[in-house]
């Protein structure tokens, strides 16, 4: 059996599993120190001031993600997860074989219908936030106890090479990129990603990819400004992570929460902006802001199929199969090299 082989071969290049209670092998290849602080530097630099959306996920992060992800105005979630439900075995045959390949693994909550119809599923978890991942796998390592998995902790948009393990053996894998998230790169580099993926699948790769659709601005505004304020303490999130790991000296009340659809851009951009000017020091520098000012903490893209085909088109990828829901908010493409 398959679990079996992975979880004794995944021991030579991570933290063995063992008995109690099931644990999956987790490796950790998370930016070092000294590049997230090159990083905050230059996206502080920047005008607007604005991070890798990665930075949203520390511990505390990936806890409020996947808050906003049970708030009534996020139905991002619920469709997506309804849609994988119903479509799953359909999914699956288009699929084919091959190791699934999570991009952004989150609490790996949309998985498990494809894991339940995959012929002979092995799964890799990659996401930035270490412990979130490990809690995730055991959670999915308990409920399928026959499948191989393994959680890479890392930066997937740096990875160069998925790392070298038995359940990546082999070319033609399977990439899962549910939940929109493509939509926080911006179109350079979302096009540099989609590459990405298809040079980290290998050829014959396929790549199965949520992608949110525009809509009524007044619904797209409300689902990143709930009112329980979960999406606003996400951004906040933002500035306790950078004032703990880099030293800084945010001063939270300084700042409120924006959200707001930018038509031409087809994004929803998410700010903390500045409410007086004032100076902040972080990463061992002083930091001006002033008064109105936006550190930008994501942008969130919206793509129509057509639209977003066309960016795939641009990275190799190919439409093969698409699956919305009945309001058509949202679409799974599943997309196949080009050549
Ligand atoms: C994980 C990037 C898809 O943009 O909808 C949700 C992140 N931020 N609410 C999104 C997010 C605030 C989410 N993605």
């Amino acid at each position: 059996m398959r679990g079996a082989t992975g979880a004794a071969e995944a021991g030579a290049v991570a933290v063995a599993a063992t008995a109690e209670p099931l644990a999956a092998p987790l490796l950790d290849l998370h930016p070092a120190p000294a590049d997230t602080r090159q990083l905050v530097i230059e996206g502080l630099s920047r005008s607007p001031k604005q991070l890798p959306a990665w930075f949203l996920y520390d511990a505390e992060g990936s806890r409020l993600f996947d808050l906003i992800c049970q708030q009534p105005e996020y139905s991002l979630t619920a469709t997506e997860t309804a849609l994988l439900e119903q479509q799953a075995p359909a999914i699956a045959a288009a699929l084919g074989s091959g190791t699934l390949v999570e991009f952004g693994a989150g609490s790996a909550r949309k998985v498990a219908p494809l894991l339940q119809a995959l012929a002979e599923p092995a799964y890799v978890a990659l996401d930035i936030s270490a412990e979130h991942l490990q809690t995730a796998c055991a959670r999915l390592q308990g409920q399928f106890p026959q499948v191989p998995i393994l959680g890479v902790c890392c930066d997937y948009s740096q990875l160069e090479q998925l790392p070298v393990h038995p359940l990546l053996r082999g070319s033609a894998h399977l990439g899962f990129f549910p939940g929109s998230s493509l939509g926080n790169f911006e179109p350079a580099a979302a096009q540099a990603l989609l590459l990405q993926f298809r040079r980290l699948l290998g050829p014959g790769g396929r790549l199965l990819i949520g992608i949110d659709q525009p809509k009524a601005v007044a619904r797209l505004e409300a689902a990143y400004n709930d009112a329980a304020g979960v999406s606003a303490a996400f951004a906040f999130n933002l500035l306790a992570r950078l004032n703990r790991d880099l030293w800084g000296d945010f001063d939270p009340t300084a700042f409120r929460y924006r959200a707001r659809w930018v038509p031409e851009a087809s994004w929803i951009e998410m700010a903390l902006v500045s409410l007086r000017p004032q100076q902040v020091q972080l990463a061992g520098r002083r930091w001006s802001f002033a008064e109105g000012e936006a550190l930008i903490t994501e942008t969130s893209a919206k793509y129509s199929p057509e639209a977003f085909l066309k960016l795939a088109a641009t990275a190799g990828w190919r439409g093969e199969k698409r699956w919305s829901d009945p309001a058509e908010d949202l679409s799974l493409h599943l997309l196949v090299q080009a050549n």
